[in-house]
């Protein structure tokens, strides 16, 4: 009984500790993380925000297009408002941001570093007046699954190694944003399982489609050039491993070889290759692809019969002077006598169209006096 008594005080005050220590840690969660705070307070600063939008609260978390969770600032969501300013470095400290959104307004200057983001999930900048993305950028957003960086003038920047560290990347869209140098051996399948879209229109990249693309599950390429400006090379015979594709637009650029067979990309419905390079025949693979809705390989050199598609497929191919001629009556008379000797002994179609191919190819490098870079079968030329 005496006992009992005395443990009584002992067990209130362990009520009253534990009522205070739920006190404390209610106060803390309404109390916005102070640094969060002073980073919020310093990108408003730079800003200048429309009458719609009052950041006066003391506590970023009450103000309109910010969302925090706990005493953290997670959205920051101010696009298509009007706002206009440049960013502050204090951006890399909202460590727990998972959505930062300025599309479609008026930001200008560099964009500071948003190294160590690692929780953020959204990036859209699109839309701006930035003038310069540090190659650190991506340094730690192991979250990042979508970031568009379109239409901002940047001075010219290569695609960084930090992106390496955006393992859960879906979409990576950069159109018309003065990207320049070769598409990197890291952009592959290991890195970025996830990847979805990888739109990079309108830039001015070099050099060819590099091997370690293939396997990626990307659906949407984007990689078609400007007009008259861009660089990329080689032959297209990658994307034959890239079997999600659903649209491909390689237009504008300096592709060589030709078009290969793309029987396993069953997704493939809207199919660009406007104003390259390419040649020999249009495969039997393309008019068989069983969602294809639009093709364009104008602005070619491509050759041979066009197999049949369905009616419901938009072709364009204007722009390829020896595209739609049969074989047994070929372009020019020094065509027509090479493959008329060579040819007629053969009764094989697909040998047929084969040597019609070499010899369409070869018969263009002589009379329209091709550089040698275009013409790809090298061992072939010494042999007439
Ligand atoms: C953004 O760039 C456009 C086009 O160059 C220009 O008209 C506009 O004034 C710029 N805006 C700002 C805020 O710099
Ligand atoms: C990626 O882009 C696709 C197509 O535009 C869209 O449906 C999807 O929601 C995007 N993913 C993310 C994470 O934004
Ligand atoms: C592609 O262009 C680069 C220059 O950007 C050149 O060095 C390379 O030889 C070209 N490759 C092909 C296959 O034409
Ligand atoms: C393609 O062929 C046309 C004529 O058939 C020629 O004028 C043009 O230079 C060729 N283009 C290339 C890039 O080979």
């Amino acid at each position: 009984m005496g006992r009992h008594r005395r443990d009584l005080p002992l067990l209130a005050l362990l009520l009253l500790l534990l009522l205070l220590l739920l006190f404390l840690c209610l106060a803390a969660s309404a109390q916005t993380l102070q640094s969060d705070v002073l980073a919020m307070q310093a990108l408003k600063n730079r800003l200048t925000l429309p009458s719609s939008l009052d950041w006066s609260n003391a506590d970023p978390c009450n103000w309109p297009q910010v969302m925090c969770t706990g005493n953290r600032v997670v959205r920051i969501q101010i696009g298509m408002r009007g706002v206009s300013g440049t960013l502050p470095p204090d951006i890399s400290k909202l460590t727990a941001l998972t959505r930062f959104e300025v599309m479609d307004s008026q930001f200008s200057g560099p964009l500071p570093s948003f190294a160590g983001l690692a929780q953020l999930q959204v990036l859209f900048l699109n839309r701006n007046n930035f003038t310069f993305i540090p190659a650190d950028f991506f340094t730690g957003m192991s979250s990042l699954q979508a970031v568009d960086l379109s239409y901002n003038d940047f001075a010219a920047w290569g695609i960084p190694v930090s992106l390496k560290d955006c393992t859960s990347l879906q979409n990576f869209t950069a159109t018309q944003a003065n990207v320049i140098g070769q598409i990197p051996d890291f952009i592959n399948a290991k890195n970025f399982p996830k990847l979805f879209a990888f739109q990079l229109a309108f830039n001015n990249l070099e050099g060819g489609l590099p091997a370690s693309l293939a396997g990626l599950t990307i659906q949407i390429l984007w990689l078609n050039g400007k007009a008259g400006n861009s660089k990329l090379n080689g032959t297209i015979d990658v994307i034959t491993s890239l079997t999600q594709l659903a649209q491909v637009w390689l237009h504008s650029n300096q592709f060589t070889g030709p078009i290969p067979d793309v029987s396993n990309l069953k997704n493939l419905w809207d199919f660009s290759l406007r104003d390259n390079q390419l040649t020999g025949v249009v495969p039997e693979s393309l008019a068989k692809l069983p969602n294809l809705k639009r093709l364009d390989i104008s602005y070619n050199n491509l050759s041979g019969k066009v197999p049949t598609f369905r009616s419901d497929v938009n072709i364009i191919k204007e722009g390829n002077p020896n595209l739609g001629k049969d074989i047994a009556s070929p372009a020019s008379p020094t065509l027509s006598t090479i493959a008329r000797g060579v040819a007629a002994p053969l009764t094989s179609h697909r040998k047929l169209s084969c040597i019609a191919k070499l010899m369409m190819t070869m018969s263009m490098n002589k009379v329209v006096n091709f550089p040698s870079e275009y013409f790809p079968y090298d061992n072939i030329q010494e042999r007439p």
